[in-house]
């Protein structure tokens, strides 16, 4: 472990271009569960739940049963280590933008100030008629499903299964992909795509791909380079005080 995070630490500084591409792991220690695995969203709630048919069909039900529920989590989270690791070593010059499928907005909170929102992003509702946008922070609860003042019903600005990855997001983290030497993939499973299909882009382009999760994935050992195995916050905190004795 202690060689992996001095042998990190030295592919940062030596690249000219890296990118990170985080997952649902990287905002546990901030109080928000990921999807899968032990204690993740899919083991209490069917995953039919984040698809846009099912809200279509039912919104009160998916509000009351999965977004209520997220608002209340993502309302009082606070970026952690992890997320403070990444804003450090864009300080340092070495980061040059994020890819994340969260829609917590932390790594924006934490100071990374390029951030492409794959998933989109939860801090704005937008209703369903007049199509106006309302803060989240903003929206009241009480009644499920909140309402627009024009009585139509509001929806997170976030990416429904079944539904397209915005343009731009998917277009520039390509691009970015594909021209980076250093793809860190922090807290993913790795599992859902075209999110995933960033680090075989990044590795098809002769990148470095550095994982940090606690478990294996199935990059583990063909795409990535190597496997940091830990939480997100205490690697990070060790390859910035690595970068910065070095
Ligand atoms: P997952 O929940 O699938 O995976 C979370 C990953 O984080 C797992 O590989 C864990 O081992 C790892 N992990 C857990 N705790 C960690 C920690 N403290 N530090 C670092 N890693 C940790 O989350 P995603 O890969 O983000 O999409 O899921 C991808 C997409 O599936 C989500 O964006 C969402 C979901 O359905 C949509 O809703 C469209």
């Amino acid at each position: 472990m202690e060689n992996l995070i001095r042998k990190a630490a030295a592919d940062l500084k030596a690249a000219k271009k890296v990118v990170a591409l985080t997952g649902a792991g990287i905002s546990v220690d901030s109080g928000i569960p990921p999807f899968r695995g032990k204690g993740g969203v899919w083991e209490k709630i069917d995953p039919d739940y984040a698809h846009i048919d099912k809200f279509m069909e039912d919104p009160a039900d998916v509000w009351n049963v999965l977004i209520k529920d997220m608002k209340i989590l993502i309302d009082k989270a606070k970026p952690n280590d992890g997320h403070k690791g990444l804003a450090t070593l864009e300080q340092m010059g070495i980061l040059e933008a994020v890819i994340t499928q969260n829609v917590d907005g932390l790594h924006q909170m934490a100071g990374n100030t390029d951030v492409i929102e794959f998933h989109g992003s939860f801090a704005w509702q937008r209703c369903m008629i007049c199509q106006k946008r309302i803060e989240t922070a903003k929206v009241d609860i009480s009644e499920i499903p909140p309402r627009c003042q024009c009585e139509g019903i509001l929806r997170p600005e976030v990416v429904f299964f079944g539904e397209m990855i915005p343009h731009e997001a998917l277009f520039r983290s390509r691009r970015l992909a594909a021209n980076c030497d250093i793809m860190l993939v922090v807290g993913t499973s790795a599992v859902v795509h075209p999110a995933a299909t960033m680090p075989m882009i990044a590795k098809q382009s002769r990148a470095k791909v550095i994982e940090i999760n606690p478990e294996r994935t199935p990059l583990t050992g063909s795409i990535s380079d190597y496997l940091i195995r830990g939480k997100a916050g205490d690697v990070m905190n060790d390859i910035i005080a690595q970068l910065q004795d070095s």
